[in-house]
């Protein structure tokens, strides 16, 4: 699928309700697999890939049902998963994979787990590792390099053993994987990490009634006088800021009369892409704000002429709190004065594609100056005048599309976006989201 998007005539106007969060969509589905009672999902994002991690609870067991506008799961609990009748397939998804193989650590039969053409050059390394050291069995294509899927997954030999780990990168998934193989372990397992990855798994495996404790970068599971069970009555997925993040440079690239994406999760470990926007002097209102669940939401509101951005930097922990949101920073910064660094986001190689390489490849296609380094990028920004029209291919990545879709707003023509259909992966409804804002974008 290719988008085709024109420069906006004027400021975008609306309200849209964004679609559920990914990650915690993946929880919700996987983590309810685990529980003994039914639990009520609210919320889930239509994107493809929690559409794989739905499928893959079903092949363990799991009855997934429609109750008007919530699904309902009800799982195996701990102990009753079922060998799945052939392969289960991850598509896109690295959540899907990299948390499957911490449920399947413990499991007493064998899952082979497989992935598209981009999942399948991924690293999955960085879980089989920690999750060898507990006793699991996980087998993969080794490259000399790293282990890529198909995955076969399963137990070694006897109980999984506990494990005391430091990730050498802030991942959630590698995080949460170890965590769920820890459910299945005698005793403490206890990940500590070097940022602050995001730490839904910690809130809804607690809310779950798993023994898990959070002590500053370090979450422990202690099984010890655990009753092995997990309840819950329901998950409410508030909106995903990570979609969120285009909607809103879309109003602040093009100016906006008022743009309101009403619901977004606000975790601090999530927001990274406000405090960015924030200190390129960008203006996002935070209204309604709501902490009631497990995860905080507020209405991201955004106002007034193309707003005036100048030059920032983005790296420590504002890089792991903004990882996902980097392209569409990037594109903001392309509109900034001056000249944005991008550091310490080493990890923005291994996504669904090598974003340090299609973050330029798809600015420098606006006619924009952007260089590469092992850890990130520069971008010279362009605050005035036009863009050039961007002749862009996205290599497969729902994230470089939508960047590019946004900075085709300010561009001087059409924008062509080639490779886009995993739009389909995150946010489905992109497209009608930002026709009803006033863009003029359409799929060919
Ligand atoms: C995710 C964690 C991040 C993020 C990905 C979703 C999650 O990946 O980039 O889009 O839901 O746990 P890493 O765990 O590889 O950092």
């Amino acid at each position: 699928m290719k988008l085709i998007v024109e420069p906006a005539t004027g400021p975008l106007n609306g309200t849209i309700t964004v679609p559920g969060d990914k990650s915690i969509g993946h929880r919700a589905l996987l983590f309810s697999l685990l529980s003994q009672t039914p639990v009520r999902v609210l919320g889930l994002g239509d994107g493809a890939d929690n559409g794989r991690s739905a499928k893959a609870i079903t092949a363990l067991g799991a009855k997934v049902a429609k109750d008007g506008a919530a699904i309902v799961i009800t799982g195996t609990g701990l102990d009753g998963m079922t060998a799945p009748a052939a392969p289960i397939d991850c598509g896109n998804s690295g959540t899907t994979i990299r948390m499957l193989c911490g449920l399947l650590a413990g499991q007493r039969f064998a899952t082979t787990l497989v992935g598209d053409e981009s999942l399948s050059k991924r690293p999955m390394r960085r879980v089989i590792e920690p999750l060898a050291k507990m006793n699991a069995s996980i087998t993969g294509k080794g490259t000399g390099v790293d282990i890529i899927p198909p995955l076969t997954v399963g137990l070694a030999s006897g109980p999984l053993a506990a494990l005391d780990y430091t990730l050498p990168m802030a991942s959630a998934q590698v995080k949460t994987a170890i965590l769920l193989a820890g459910l299945y372990a005698d005793g403490a397992t206890s990940v500590t990490e070097p940022g602050p990855s995001r730490d839904h798994s910690e809130r809804m495996l607690a809310y779950l009634g798993a023994p898990l404790t959070v002590r500053g970068r370090t979450t422990t599971i202690d099984t010890r006088g655990w009753d092995r069970r997990l309840a819950g009555a329901g998950f409410e997925v508030p909106a995903d800021p990570s979609s969120s993040a285009f909607l809103v440079a879309a109003a602040l690239v093009a100016g906006a009369g008022e743009v309101r994406l009403p619901g977004v999760c606000v975790n601090p470990t999530r927001t990274g892409f406000l405090d960015a926007i924030a200190a390129m002097g960008g203006q996002v209102a935070l209204e309604d704000h709501r902490d009631a669940g497990p995860e905080p939401t507020a209405t991201l509101v955004v106002r007034g002429a193309a707003h005036e951005l100048r030059a920032t930097e983005i790296a420590g922990d504002l890089a792991v709190r903004s990882i996902d949101e980097l392209p569409i920073l990037a594109v903001l910064a392309a509109r900034a004065r001056g000249t944005t660094v991008v550091r310490d986001a080493e990890e923005l190689r291994v996504k669904e594609s090598d974003r340090i390489a299609t973050t330029c490849a798809m600015l420098r296609s606006f006619g924009i100056t952007c260089e590469a380094h092992p850890d990130g990028f520069t971008v010279e920004g362009r605050p005035d005048g036009a863009l050039e029209p961007g002749n862009v291919h996205a290599e497969g990545d729902h994230r470089i599309a939508m960047a590019a879709a946004v900075a085709g707003l300010v561009a001087s023509g059409t924008t062509h976006i080639d490779d886009a259909d995993n739009v389909a992966t995150s946010y489905p409804g992109f497209a009608a989201a930002m026709t009803s804002l006033g863009a003029t974008i359409r799929t060919a």
